[in-house]
C-alpha cells in the first residue's frame, strides 16, 4: 500500500568512460539517498552511448563495470529497480512513437546536440539528433514523477515534458508529466586543472578529474596538482576563487559538513593543507565503493542476475505503458 504512494523516480547514466567524483557527488550519491523515500528506477543507458563512436569491447566492459559500480556504491537491487536500457525493448519502440511527437525544430534547438555536433562534425548521426526522444521514452515508460539530473540534461527533461503533454493532449491521458530535479546546492564539481569547466569523464587531461575507482595515492597526487590561485586565503567564492571553492565543495560533499563550516575549519591554513585534507576525505569517502567494486566486478554471474531481475521488473511496467500507447494510437494488437 505504502509502495503505491511513493513517488516514482527515474534516472540513468551512460556507460561511457570512467565515472568521476562529479558523477558520484552529483548523481550516484543522490540516487542512493532517494531509495527509501521514492520508488526508484535506475538504468544504464547503453542505447544512448552508441550515438557517439564507441568500440564494442569498450561498451561491453563499461556496462558491466557501471553495474558493478552502482551496486558497490550502494544501489540496492532489492529496493530499487536497476537495469540495462537495451534489455527492455520497449525503450526502442516508444522512441519511434515519440519521434512522431517531437518537432524537428525542437530537437535541433537542443544545446547538447549542437555541442556534440561541433565536437565530432564527422559523425552527426540521426541517433545523436534523436537522443532526446530516447531519453523521453526512458522517462515516460515508467510514469515517472521526478527525474534527478544535472543541469546539462535539464533541457532534455523539459522536452520530455513537452512531448508527454502533446501526446496526452492528442490522445488522452497516457503519460505522467515528469519533473526534472537538480541536485542540491554545492553538488557541481569542476575540473581540477581548469576549475571554470565541469569535471568530465571525457576530459583528455587525466589530472583534471578524480575517478571513483582511483587509488588513494592517485587521489593525493591529483589534488596536490589541482589549480588554485595566487593569493592564499581559503574562502568559498566560486566567481573569484573557483579552484579553492571547488576543493571546498568536494570536501563538504565527502564529509557531509556545510561549506560554511568547512571554510571556518580551514581558516588560516594553507593550500597544501587544504589539498591534503580534501584528498584524505575523498579517498576515505570512496573507500567502501572501491573495495566493494573490487569484489563485485569479478562476480559476473551475480551481476548478470541483477541485470536480468532488474530488466524483468522494468519490463513489467514498460509493457503496461506500451499497451496503452498502442491502443490509444489505433495499432491493431491481436
Ligand atoms: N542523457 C543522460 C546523461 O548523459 C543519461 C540518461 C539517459 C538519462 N536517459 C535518461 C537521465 C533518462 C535521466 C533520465 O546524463
Amino acid at each position: 500500500m505504502e509502495q503505491e504512494q511513493k513517488k516514482r523516480v527515474f534516472s540513468a547514466v551512460q556507460p561511457t568512460g570512467s565515472l568521476t567524483i562529479g558523477n558520484y557527488i552529483g548523481a550516484i550519491k543522490n540516487f542512493i539517498a532517494m531509495q527509501d523515500e521514492y520508488d526508484c528506477i535506475y538504468a544504464v543507458a547503453d542505447l544512448h552511448s552508441i550515438t557517439v563512436d564507441i568500440k564494442p569491447e569498450i561498451l561491453r566492459k563499461n556496462v558491466t563495470d557501471v553495474t558493478a559500480l552502482f551496486l558497490a556504491a550502494g544501489i540496492d537491487p532489492e529496493k530499487s529497480v536497476f537495469f540495462v536500457q537495451s534489455h527492455v525493448h520497449e525503450h526502442a519502440e516508444l522512441t519511434w512513437i515519440l519521434n512522431c511527437y517531437t518537432q524537428f525544430g525542437e530537437a535541433k534547438r537542443m544545446t547538447q546536440f549542437k555541442d556534440k555536433s561541433k565536437k565530432a562534425p564527422e559523425n552527426v548521426n540521426v541517433g545523436l539528433f534523436d537522443y532526446p526522444s530516447l531519453m523521453a521514452a526512458d522517462i515516460l515508460l515508467y510514469q515517472t514523477d521526478c527525474v534527478p539530473v544535472g543541469k546539462d540534461q535539464m533541457q532534455h527533461v523539459e522536452l520530455a515534458r513537452t512531448i508527454a503533454e502533446r501526446f496526452n493532449n492528442r490522445n488522452g491521458q497516457t503519460f505522467r508529466v515528469p519533473e526534472g530535479v537538480l541536485p542540491k546546492l554545492g553538488a557541481k564539481v569542476q575540473s581540477l586543472s581548469n576549475p571554470s569547466a565541469k569535471m568530465s569523464k571525457s576530459d583528455v587531461d587525466p589530472n583534471s578529474s578524480i575517478l571513483i575507482l582511483d587509488k588513494p595515492e592517485d587521489i593525493v597526487r591529483k589534488f596536490r596538482r589541482a589549480v588554485t590561485d595566487s593569493d592564499s586565503e581559503i574562502r568559498y567564492d566560486p566567481t573569484n576563487k573557483p579552484g579553492v571553492s571547488n576543493l571546498l565543495t568536494i570536501y563538504s560533499a565527502f564529509t557531509g559538513k556545510d561549506v560554511k563550516d568547512c571554510e571556518k575549519e580551514f581558516c588560516g591554513k594553507d593550500y597544501a593543507y587544504l589539498k591534503a585534507q580534501v584528498a584524505e576525505a575523498t579517498a576515505e569517502g570512496l573507500r567502501s565503493t572501491r573495495e566493494n567494486f573490487e569484489r563485485l566486478s569479478k562476480q559476473k554471474d551475480y551481476l548478470f542476475s541483477v541485470m536480468k531481475t532488474g530488466a524483468e521488473k522494468a519490463s513489467y511496467i514498460a509493457r503496461r505503458t506500451m499497451s496503452k500507447v498502442w491502443r490509444k494510437l489505433g495499432f491493431v494488437r491481436p
